[in-house]
């Protein structure tokens, strides 16, 4: 049985057993969620352009990809990286069944978000007291009613939100972070009408059994369609755990194009695990993303290049060195 498994057995678990998770009628489809716009970009030290902003958010549009995450509607003091929110919203050339969720810590973000055009925004909160003063200015309690706020404005606007929990396997200021926080806050999330949670291991801390110990928690309390992963790749884990989390039947991923990023409040944190890895591992063991995985390099290799950045995505290195040999 699964439960009776190690996590990192998986990979070849996932192949043999495709029929029977067709059987038990979880899906082999994995949806990836793809944050390199945002979460790759927020912590790049020197300003990106905006034009370049807008070019990786197209191409990674005719990738396949359903779910580009493109900007966020942060205070420019605290994030000045994405200060061009609304040139960025207005430039992109939005694709037929992509959707480009922002992020919004409160109703001013909000309401500027819906202005610049977005039909999708997120919220983001944290499971660690600490993280939540340093990252959005205010204890986790009075996140929630500002989030509050943000669901109730889009009652009659028919905007999806997702929500976000950081710090679910670790803080970098606090340390430990108590599991029954990372479900109160991502159950209060999902009472106020949140559609997905992303659960943030945002310093890369987890492995893949603390994962596999969390979401036998979340999912005791929230059903897995809900729940997505969000794996920093800091410790080398990000792949391991995103398997433990298969395994939990979770098909939500998120991943950064070349592996971009890191939070600006979280020093040290890197980027997110590359989304030409994920799609690799989920190819090679049989699983379908909908991702053509060629074009995704290509904008791994291109994004690359445009920040002067050694590619972090070891997929997309191997597959270009290879391609270059024939
Ligand atoms: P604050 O300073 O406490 O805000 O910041 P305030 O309400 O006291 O207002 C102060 C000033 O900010 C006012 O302007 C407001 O109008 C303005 P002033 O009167 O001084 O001219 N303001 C805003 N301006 C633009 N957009 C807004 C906004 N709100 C207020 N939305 C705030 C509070 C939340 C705004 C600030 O702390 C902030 O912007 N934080 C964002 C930090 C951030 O973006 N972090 C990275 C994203 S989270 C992440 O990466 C984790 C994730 O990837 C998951 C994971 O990895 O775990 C999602
Ligand atoms: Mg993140």
């Amino acid at each position: 049985m699964l439960s009776n498994r190690m996590c990192l057995s998986s990979l070849t678990f996932l192949k043999q057993n495709k029929l029977k998770l067709n059987t038990r009628l979880i899906s082999d489809f994995v949806k990836i969620v793809e944050v390199g716009p945002r979460d790759g970009l927020q912590n790049e030290p020197n300003i990106v352009p905006t034009e370049t902003k807008i070019k990786l958010i197209n191409e990674l549009s005719e990738t396949g990809l359903s779910v580009v995450e493109a900007t966020s509607f942060v205070s420019p003091k605290w994030v000045p990286q994405m200060a061009d929110h609304n040139e960025v919203m207005r430039g992109i050339a939005k694709k037929n069944g992509v959707n480009y969720p922002v992020l919004t810590p409160n109703l001013k973000g909000f309401q500027s978000a819906i202005i610049a055009g977005a039909e999708e925004v997120a919220i983001f909160g944290a499971a660690s007291e600490a993280f939540s003063q340093k990252n959005i200015n205010c204890s986790i309690e009075e996140s929630l009613g500002r989030f509050k706020s943000v669901l109730e404005a889009v009652k009659n606007q028919n905007v999806p939100v997702r929500g976000y929990v950081s710090c679910v396997l670790g803080c970098p200021y606090q340390g430990k972070v108590p599991t029954g926080e990372v479900v109160k806050v991502a159950l209060k999330m999902i009472e106020m009408g949140c559609y997905e949670i992303s659960l943030g291991d945002t310093i890369g801390v987890g492995t893949a059994i603390k994962m596999k110990e969390l979401l036998k928690h979340v999912l005791s309390e929230i059903a897995s369609e809900k729940i997505a992963v969000h794996c920093h790749d800091t410790y080398g884990q990000a792949l391991g755990n995103i398997v433990a989390a298969l395994d939990q039947d979770i098909r939500i991923v998120d991943s950064s194009v070349a592996g971009l990023g890191g939070c600006p409040y979280a020093k040290g944190a890197s980027g997110n695990v590359a989304s030409e890895d994920v799609v690799y591992m989920l190819h090679g063991s049989g699983m379908d993303t909908g991702i053509d995985l060629d074009k995704l390099v290509d904008v791994g290799s291109f994004i690359s290049n445009e920040l002067g950045r050694k590619n972090s995505s070891k997929a997309g290195v191997a597959i270009l060195m290879n391609r270059d040999k024939k």
